[in-house]
């Protein structure tokens, strides 16, 4: 544990002083739960973003994006169910004063039940050697199934009583439990309450006719409204998809783990309209393409696993969470949803207009039923973040800081070093650089040993550097040094687009 906690320092300070994040107003000793992005952090952001659109939107002939406002009309939220059912269930510690999400509470102690099966696991898997099996320990070992059951048992209670609005029971769980407070230890909690995460703000000049506004808790319901709207303009016909990006803002109540929990943050949502009755089909449809796409990333295939909802939101018929092993323990990244068709038949109701699909061949209409993928990109960017960056101990002994990130996500693709600062070196250089920036993000860095330099690249996630050296001079070669192998060749100038390009083609990544 307190290694995961070591690691997840490392990663907030190594966000910060290799300039990804920042905590936000921080002269101003910063805003809880809201962070900036920096040069690099801006750009891995941008990139992680674009690998999204273009395996949803360019992929996908059926599937178009939009980008709507981030104020709503005000019905809108009424209609979703935002205003009346969009929050969570708060206690507070009276001795502490600190306050908590009940749930995550509960979740908590879950995932400490969780560590004791991994340790099993671990210390099985010592025993038995290569001959060990993990799928059949972990479905036959007694202590193991006694723990999972336990987990079971917890979640499904809470479920329930979260369906049933039974906060009494929610809060008879924590203290059946023994749960303490994290901070205090004292088990002293109050009632369990409910609290809306939506933030309010204001519309026109005077008090008096000021409209009340929200800003978006998600960015959904600004693609629902628009459903007729694009529909008709593309031409759209069922199954299709409309996509976007876009802010999100909540009034997060737990806003820890820096960049996991937000209350201003971006998220990448789809929703994929369908015909009534084939909603499952897409779902599970759903669960796999988006699964796919995170592994082909190349983060590993253990760190994620999917979770499916106990507790449905009050729009959905089926809920599953894509869950990625952050360094605090796995947690959702991603959650894909069968929305049926409560929000279109909502938006009808409150507005008074069709949003309806005319189907040629039946001649009839109908409300489609919604399958929703939806990511958090800052979620996203941390998962990519902090399982890139590794300390690796190398042949002679010394450490070596490397953010391994995906090279088709990596902020810098090429860094260009002269070796010296004279002799024409980095004019040559410059000449490189200057070829390659209409293709490539680029940086040039002339101070330093070169070895400290591609130190300086490694912690960067740069994964390519070029030294030009005399001998370029003479036959027009450099050599080009690959950040994750460290390997190093003598290639000439005018194959290193050839040479970065295959590496950071989209279609190698995406397979
Ligand atoms: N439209 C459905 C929806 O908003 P959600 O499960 O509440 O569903 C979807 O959110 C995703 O948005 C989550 O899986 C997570 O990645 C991201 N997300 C939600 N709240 C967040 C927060 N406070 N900070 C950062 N990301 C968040």
């Amino acid at each position: 544990m307190a290694k995961q906690e070591d690691l997840f320092k490392k990663v907030i300070s190594h966000a910060k002083e290799y300039g990804y994040v920042f905590q936000s107003s921080e002269i101003y000793d910063g805003l809880s739960a809201v962070y900036d992005y920096a040069q690099n952090g801006v750009a891995l952001k941008k990139n992680i973003r674009n690998y999204w659109w273009k395996a949803m939107v360019q992929l996908h002939e059926n599937i178009v994006g939009i980008d709507t406002a981030i104020f709503m009309h005000p019905t809108t939220w009424k209609a979703s169910g935002h205003v009346d059912a969009f929050s969570d269930p708060l206690i507070d510690n009276k001795d502490s004063k600190k306050r908590y999400r009940a749930d995550v509470l509960i979740e908590d102690y879950c995932a400490k039940i969780e560590k004791k099966i991994e340790k099993e696991v671990a210390k099985a898997a010592k025993r038995f050697g290569d001959t060990f099996n993990k799928e059949e320990f972990i479905s036959t070992n007694g202590r193991v199934l006694g723990y999972q059951e336990k987990i079971n048992n917890i979640l499904s209670r809470m479920g329930k009583s979260l369906e049933k609005e039974d906060l009494a029971d929610v809060k008879a769980q924590i203290e059946e439990l023994g749960i303490a407070c994290p901070v205090s230890g004292s088990k002293n909690w109050t009632d369990v309450k409910q609290f809306n995460l939506m933030f309010g703000t204001k519309l026109g000049a005077d008090a008096a006719s000021a409209m009340d506004l929200y800003l978006r808790p998600e960015t959904a319901q600004g693609i629902f409204v628009n459903f007729a709207n694009v529909q008709k303009t593309g031409r759209m016909k069922i199954p299709f998809g409309i996509a976007q990006t876009g802010k999100a803002f909540r009034n997060e109540i737990v806003a820890r783990q820096f960049i996991f929990r937000m209350r201003e943050f971006e998220q990448m949502e789809m929703q994929f309209f369908v015909k009534p009755g084939t909603q499952t089909e897409w779902y599970e449809k759903w669960k796999e393409n988006r699964l796919k796409w995170h592994l082909s990333l190349g983060l590993g295939k253990d760190n994620y696993r999917f979770h499916d909802h106990e507790k449905l939101a009050h729009y959905a018929d089926a809920a599953s969470d894509i869950e990625f092993k952050f360094p605090f323990g796995f947690k959702e990244l991603e959650g894909i949803h069968s929305r049926t068709d409560f929000d279109l038949k909502a938006h009808e109701e409150h507005s008074g207009k069709k949003l309806r699909f005319f189907d040629p061949e039946t001649k009839t209409n109908y409300v489609p039923y919604v399958v929703e993928t939806s990511v958090g990109l800052d979620r996203l960017f941390l998962a990519i973040f902090s399982n890139s960056l590794v300390t690796e101990t190398l042949e002679d002994g010394s450490t070596r800081v490397v953010l391994k990130l995906p090279s088709i996500l990596a902020p810098t693709k090429v860094a260009v070093f002269p070796l010296l600062k004279k002799d024409g070196l980095p004019e040559i250089a410059h000449d490189i650089i200057n070829n390659l920036k209409f293709d490539f993000t680029t940086i040039y860095d002339e101070k330093d040993a070169v070895g400290r330099r591609y130190r300086r690249q490694d912690a960067n996630g740069t994964p390519f550097c070029i030294t030009v050296d005399h001998q370029t001079k003479e036959d027009n070669t450099v050599t080009i040094r690959y950040r994750d192998t460290m390997l190093q060749e003598r290639i000439a100038i005018n194959d290193i687009a050839t040479i970065v390009n295959k590496d950071i083609s989209f279609k190698k990544w995406i397979g």
